[in-house]
């Protein structure tokens, strides 16, 4: 009877334990066998053989840093001893086959190479930036983008791909900004955790499905005045709130990888930080995948002035918890002589070598290390016509709606004649984007072309380009050059506008403009653009602005001269089709803003989801705000207008308070009072009102998609519960503390209703 005692109060107390190992997902789900193997295998291993686990090469495929100065005979030589574990840029089912060849027929333990990429939107189909996509707020769409991106990426043998960036980025400065969702925690959370799901799938093993990557951990979406790799300085609170939110949900959504950053945070550069990666990481979220370092970051660490010589950065680097250098040539040099020197121990080797060979068990790279390699896959998957599809979908779903007056759009297939002008009218080569992977040069469906592809016979279309924007070669590491001043094309386009019934001017940036290291002092549309713009509004005011750009741009001068803006980003290989989808309605635009866009780059950063500081009153001068601008964004965050018409019933409560565990309900009716169906994106923000650390005016929590057909009404609830509600307190863990919010819900995160309640 005791021992039947003491045997069930044992499970009892090992219950929470079981439910822990049982919520694990991905590579948080440990398999002991894995890890017996794995532990045999380091056994096996010599400290040179560890490092080797630990260095990652770069091809010479695709340089996306800054070429490396290693020679390939060298290289294959690594490979042939087991000195390199990874390589990064290497592509196609044949040279992922032969690569990993020279390893398992030359190496003594013959651990498979995991090959990395950067796919960030799309592989060979390219699917919209990733700012564009998150635009849609359609968490299935963009798990759908990302398994396809997987499957291409997966057939042409490479594993893993240095995506999702989950960077909250708040200003428009920085290049970067286009690679992420934009300025909220929240949305980047579900948004990076979709993504996470799109690529690994159910099983990692799957030859569909490829690893993940959380990046860049942490804080590189804060760069002093939206320069990039610019030191960054935030306190405990802000981080914990604001940066991580959405690294700690990729994490417990078991995301195989993460990627430290470039940037220093609080004096310490992030690849060195142990706050960061082994407490909060790997002992606070209990992680069980790898660090990968960013392209050299840990050889940074010297111009950084945190190392002397990269025997110190190295000790710095993998004492602070990164798994894997990246292209920065420092573990390989510098961890052996470490360890015979007793200056680290050697079980920090191990435990990054567990984490590596963690992730390609998961692979099942162990069992087959070609598997991914397989030349017949590669020609049936890449670019087909079901992945196209897919992304002309995604596409139109990321477009945001930012003004139509005069019943400007749709536009009617009727017209008697379009002017189709601009720099990017007939480009098919911008709306591929920055951080384009293996998309083909030039192979986009351009607005042009989209648009012939929608009209009759009977529609003329003129076109006339007006001006160039980017001129000559230009590539991820080329400088850009600008059009500044030939305006020779505007006499054309004046012609084209003149005989037209409608405008369709499409401007905004060169691909090459957003992507890393393209950081800018202004956000205004840059070459001749607005002086195009200002000429065409004379001569017609019928004018739709087709935007297409990876960053918030400063349009306050457009917006007072056309009738309609399209928010269109970079859409990927089908941006023409999808584009006239929406001007001519066989697509009711539904996309909502993850990023404010700003009255001018002084407000910058701009986010919503601000403190309210002490002087929030306009009454005074001495007030937080601008003598010359108003601080409000032109358009707000969650912002995106419909051909339909969203009515909002009052907001209702099923109880103004709850505890503990408790939960309560609110509702509102919503009512698409157009004649045609619409889908609306229903946002959910809190504020908490008194906190032990200051909490921003507006934090979304929560959001719906619903279709309404015509005249439809539904109504939408969401659950308030103590998850809705917490935040990362004054105490040093996530929290509620007790006392008022207000909880407002309406269709972007200005217009919205606002009714209090009260956690006790
Ligand atoms: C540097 C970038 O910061 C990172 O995001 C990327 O994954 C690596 N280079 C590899 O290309």
């Amino acid at each position: 009877m005791k021992n039947k005692l003491i045997i069930t109060l044992y499970i009892l107390m090992l219950l929470p334990l079981l439910n822990a190992v049982a919520q694990a997902e991905g590579i948080n789900n440990i398999d002991p066998v894995i890890e017996q193997k794995i532990d045999s295998i380091i056994s096996l291993m010599t400290v040179k053989e560890k490092v080797g686990q630990m260095t990652q090469y770069n091809g010479s495929f695709d340089v996306t840093g800054a070429p490396s100065d290693i020679d390939s005979k060298t290289k294959l030589e690594k490979l042939k001893n087991g000195e390199v574990g990874s390589m990064l840029n290497v592509l196609t089912a044949k040279a992922t086959r032969e690569a990993q060849e020279v390893v398992m027929q030359n190496s003594r333990l013959k651990i498979p190479l995991i090959f990395g990429y950067d796919v960030i939107h799309g592989y060979k189909t390219m699917f919209p930036v990733p700012l564009g996509e998150s635009a849609s707020w359609d968490l299935e769409a963009l798990k759908l983008s990302a398994q396809i991106a997987a499957e291409e990426t997966a057939a042409s043998g490479v594993h893993w791909t240095f995506a999702p960036m989950i960077d909250v980025s708040r200003d428009a400065r920085w290049g970067r900004i286009m690679e992420g969702a934009g300025e909220d925690p929240y949305l980047n959370s579900v948004i990076g955790v979709a993504r996470i799901k799109g690529f690994q799938g159910e099983d990692l093993k799957a030859i569909n499905t490829i690893a993940a990557c959380a990046k860049h951990f942490a804080g590189y979406g804060f760069a002093e005045a939206g320069r990039d790799y610019n030191t960054v300085n935030v306190g405990e609170s802000e981080l914990q709130n604001a940066i991580l939110l959405p690294f700690k949900a990729a994490s417990e959504a078991g995301v195989a990888t993460f990627m430290n950053s470039f940037n220093e945070i609080d004096g310490v550069p992030a690849t060195a930080s142990t706050h960061l990666q082994r407490d909060i990481l790997k002992r606070d979220w209990d992680y069980k995948g790898f660090m990968v370092s960013d392209w050299g970051s840990i050889a940074e660490l010297i111009p950084h002035g945190f190392a002397k010589d990269k025997m110190q950065a190295g000790k710095l680097a993998v004492v602070a918890g990164s798994d894997m250098d990246m292209e920065g040539r420092v573990y390989e040099m510098a961890l052996e002589p470490l360890v015979a020197d007793n200056q680290i121990d050697e079980k920090l080797l191990n435990d990054a070598v567990r984490r590596i060979l963690r992730v390609k068990f998961a692979l099942g790279l162990f069992e087959n290390p070609y598997k991914y390699s397989d030349e017949k896959r590669e020609k049936e998957v890449l670019l087909s016509k079901e992945n196209l599809e897919a992304s002309r979908d995604i596409a139109r779903k990321s477009i945001v709606l930012l003004k139509n007056e005069k019943g400007m759009l749709p536009l009617k297939k009727s017209l008697k004649s379009i002017a189709v002008i601009g720099p990017l009218a007939d480009d098919k080569d911008a709306p591929l984007g920055n951080w384009r992977a293996q998309a083909i040069k030039n192979s986009a469906v351009s607005v042009l072309e989209g648009i012939k592809n929608a009209v009759g016979k009977n529609t003329q279309i003129n076109y006339a380009q007006g001006a160039s924007l980017g001129m000559g070669e230009r590539s991820f590491l080329m400088p850009l050059t600008i059009n500044e001043t030939d305006t020779s094309g505007f006499t054309e386009a004046l012609e084209a506008a003149k005989k037209s019934e409608v405008v369709v001017l499409v401007v905004g940036e060169d691909a090459f403009q957003s992507g890393e290291g393209r950081s800018q002092t202004t956000i205004k549309l840059r070459g001749v653009q607005q002086e195009l713009i200002d000429a065409v509004a004379e001569v017609n005011s019928n004018i739709v602005l087709v935007l297409m750009n990876g960053r918030p741009l400063d349009i306050s001068k457009p917006n007072e001269q056309v009738s309609a803006i399209l928010e269109t980003w970079f859409l990927g290989s089908e941006a023409g089709n999808a584009i006239a989808d929406v001007l001519f309605g066989a697509y009711n635009p539904s996309g909502k803003l993850p990023v404010s866009f700003p009255r001018n780059v002084g407000q910058e950063p701009l986010y919503y989801n601000q403190k309210n500081t002490g002087r929030p009153s306009s009454d005074m001068v001495t007030y937080s705000g601008y003598q010359d601008s108003s601080r409000e964004a032109l358009f707000p965050f969650g912002f995106g207008l419909s051909y339909s018409t969203f009515e909002y019933g009052n907001v209702s409560l099923d109880a103004k308070d709850f505890s503990g565990e408790g939960m309560l309900n609110v509702s509102v009716a919503i009512t698409n009072t157009a004649n045609v169906a619409g889908k609306e994106t229903v946002q959910l923000y809190i504020r908490d009102l008194v906190a032990s650390r200051t909490r921003p005016v507006k934090e979304l929590r929560d959001f719906k998609q619903i279709l309404l057909e015509a005249g439809e009404t539904k109504t939408v609830t969401f659950t308030i519960n103590s998850k809705t509600l917490e935040f990362y307190s004054a105490n040093a863990k996530w929290e509620v503390e007790p006392g008022d919010f207000e909880i407002m819900i309406g269709t972007n995160s200005v217009d919205l209703q606002t009714v209090k309640i009260t956690y006790e």
